[in-house]
């Protein structure tokens, strides 16, 4: 029980192994922020200057499957179980995974797509595949796999 944290009876039954497998269990590691602590205040403060209209999500869709292949690591169904073959250490992000939805920040997610996740396979996507307003149409698409 050293490091369980009992923040909540799901993380309790989860450090006693009793949460039946299969239900989405968030992952602590991926929770944690990624972008550095000196620049998540900033990044926190910009805001997806598009509404999530059906229209703009579906503007998004066509990004992400196509030019910018993002499906090709974080799956078609966003789950992150794309196939890349070889591809080694982080995996890609699960976008279903509700928990991690509520653990970022529109903008710390623009921040990714400027900067990439460092030392891992997530590289940074603006400006050379994707402009800012493009990257925030497939923000709202990445938002709806967690509805
Ligand atoms: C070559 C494989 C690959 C491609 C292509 C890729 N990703 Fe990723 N992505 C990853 C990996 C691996 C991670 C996990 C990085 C980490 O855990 O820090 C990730 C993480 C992310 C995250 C989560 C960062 C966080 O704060 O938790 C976002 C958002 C994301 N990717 C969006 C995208 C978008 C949008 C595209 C297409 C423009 C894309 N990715 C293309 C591999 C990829």
């Amino acid at each position: 029980m050293m490091g369980c944290k009992m923040r909540s009876l799901r993380f309790l039954l989860l450090c006693l192994g009793l949460w039946p497998l299969g239900s989405e269990a968030a992952d602590p590691e991926v929770l944690k922020p990624r972008v550095p602590p000196a620049q998540i205040e900033e990044a926190r403060s910009w805001k997806n200057p598009f509404p999530a209209t059906p229209d703009n999500i579906q503007k998004g869709k066509i990004f992400f499957h196509g030019k910018a292949y993002c499906m090709t690591c974080h799956g078609k169904d966003g789950k992150g179980l794309g196939d890349i073959p070889g591809l080694t250490g982080k995996l890609p992000r699960n976008f279903t995974d509700k928990d991690w939805q509520a653990a970022r920040m529109d903008g710390e997610l623009l921040w990714i797509l400027k900067n990439g996740s460092s030392g891992t396979a997530m590289v940074s996507f603006i400006p050379q595949v994707l402009t800012e307003d493009e990257a925030w149409h497939v923000i709202l698409y990445i938002r709806s796999f967690g509805k």
